[in-house]
């Protein structure tokens, strides 16, 4: 799949939300940019209230570019709201500050790590979340990286689901907890 051919975004609304109401608040998947960062700043500080990152350091984020892919939902009245992101940057070198227990060192080739994933609870469950994984993983490939790392808590059961039926595999148990929680190592080749 492409997920940048907007026929494959374009909402579906689930069975709750009345064609109506759909119509109305139309849902696509956009690549961000620098004039999103409060609203990107503002929903990180919801979903991650244990990473502190400012508005004016998710510009610099962008333009030093980490790259996020946006949910925007747009209103009748030609408003837009982000309702969701994933992000990911470019590197080299795909293991994290902790070293894993059971397993040696991944190989460094270019990787793209994702850094974040969230939707807001009201689209929680639609799909969403898959599509902007979807996103991330065609730009990844597209600029060249032959592997895709993610942490994600081990008790977060939901984004661990999402990543395994993406084809991640989990690599490991970082050996020091981060955050006081105990987090997975997940990779996959492109
Ligand atoms: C993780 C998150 C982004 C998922 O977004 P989403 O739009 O609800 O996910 P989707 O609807 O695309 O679901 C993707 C898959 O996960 C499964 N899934 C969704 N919610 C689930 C749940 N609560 N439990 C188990 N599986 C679940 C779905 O079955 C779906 O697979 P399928 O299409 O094969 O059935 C969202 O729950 C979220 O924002 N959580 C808070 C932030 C977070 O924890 N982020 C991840 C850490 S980086």
């Amino acid at each position: 799949m492409d997920p940048l051919n907007t026929n494959e975004l374009d909402y579906r609304p689930p069975s709750n939300v009345s064609l109506e109401t759909a119509l109305v608040s139309p849902i696509h998947i956009r690549r961000a940019v620098t004039s999103d960062s409060v609203r990107l700043s503002e929903l990180t500080k919801r979903f991650f209230s244990y990473i502190h990152i400012s508005a004016d350091h998710v510009f610099e984020r962008i333009k030093t570019g980490v790259v996020y892919f946006v949910l925007e939902r747009s209103d009748v009245d030609g408003t837009a709201e982000l309702v969701g992101f994933i992000d990911f940057e470019l590197n080299d070198e795909p293991n994290p500050r902790h070293a894993i227990t059971e397993k040696p060192p991944l190989p460094a080739q270019k990787t793209a790590k994702i850094l974040g994933l969230c939707v807001v609870p009201e689209l929680q469950g639609h799909g969403w979340g898959k599509k902007l994984l979807a996103a991330a993983l065609s730009e990844a490939k597209t600029t060249g990286c032959t592997q895709v790392v993610m942490l994600v808590e081990e008790s977060n059961a939901t984004a661990i689901c999402i990543y395994e039926k993406a084809g991640f595999v989990k690599r490991g148990k970082l050996a020091q907890k981060i955050w006081g929680k105990d987090v997975l190592l997940y990779v996959k080749p492109l």
